[in-house]
């Protein structure tokens, strides 16, 4: 039986470090400040966006929050960005993804400040980072970077295999571990929804790093016995027997894989509070880096 990788507790800490950190920042006259829009009411973000919120206050960080209806035209939107941009109270700036029909992504994010955007998806962040110069890396990536370092998964020397090529996850996770520097340094093969013979690479794998979005797509079959396994899936799959008629699953067939997987992480409680912990990181890093 696979090691469970404890991404809650493994958050716990770095949320410590952070809490330490915006103590001193008080010390000094500053508040970290994190602005988040959430556009349209998708239940996975309303869900994410109050996780956050929380994490913000636990930690002593002001949140602001913008709720504004799925129809709202992108000038207002990016009207928002703009004065988020010029308060000075506000250090991050998040914009919740996906955004709803007809607003376009890639002009919402570049209208945030990259010296604000705390999400590290403005093109000026993703190439500094695709430079080796990183500023602030994606909240995922880097939440699943400190995941391996901290439970002794160092990827140093290993292949990683990732599936899926997404801008929030995929492509930055290849771009993070393919690093010289130390917690990083993997070999990294990125494969996706057109790899064919997928099982043959992803069973090359010391690591494996599965975002395709689809419910246990990865099963025991595909994995090489002592390869640690993270899942950044959130998929609902219904359940009628529990009150709120769904249920969380990963990426992964957990209980298939965990017989051969050396470690694993859990769906939920693995990638998701690293990723939040992650933001609140980035947050305090911009307060400094605006002081
Ligand atoms: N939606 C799912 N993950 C993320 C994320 O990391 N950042 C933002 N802004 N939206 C998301």
């Amino acid at each position: 039986m696979a090691e469970i990788i404890d991404g809650k507790a493994i958050a716990g800490q770095i949320q410590e470090e952070v809490n330490r950190e915006v103590k001193e920042l008080e010390k000094a006259g500053v508040t970290p400040g994190l602005a988040v829009i959430l556009v349209g009411n998708n239940p996975a973000s309303v869900s994410y966006v109050r996780m956050k919120e929380k994490a913000c206050k636990e930690l002593g960080i002001v949140s602001f929050r913008y709720d504004l209806p799925a129809d709202t035209p992108e000038e207002e939107l990016l009207g928002l960005i703009r004065k988020l941009a010029q308060t000075p109270e506000v250090h991050g700036i998040l914009v919740q993804l996906p955004l709803p029909d007809g607003l376009s992504q890639e002009r919402v994010l570049e209208a945030i400040p990259p010296e604000k955007d705390v999400d590290g998806l403005h093109p000026f962040n993703v190439g500094k980072l695709l430079e080796g110069a990183p500023t602030f890396v994606p909240c995922t990536p880097a939440g699943i970077q400190e995941l391996l370092v901290r439970s002794g998964n160092s990827p140093e020397g290993k292949h990683v295999v990732v599936m899926g090529r997404s801008n929030i996850v995929g492509k930055p996770l290849a771009a993070l571990l393919m690093q010289k520097r130390r917690g990083a340094n993997a070999t990294v093969t990125v494969c996706h929804s057109r790899t064919s013979d997928l099982a043959a690479i992803t069973r090359l794998a010391d690591i494996l790093v599965a975002a395709v979005g689809v419910p246990r797509f990865v099963t025991a079959d595909m994995i090489r016995p002592g390869c640690v396994v993270i899942d950044v899936g959130v998929n609902r799959v219904e359940d009628p027997t529990v009150e709120r008629g769904y249920r969380l699953v990963g990426d992964v067939d957990f209980d298939g894989v965990s017989q051969i997987a050396k470690a694993i992480t859990p769906v939920p409680g693995g990638v998701g509070p690293m990723t939040i912990a992650m933001l609140m990181r980035n947050t305090v890093l911009a307060a400094r880096r605006q002081m």
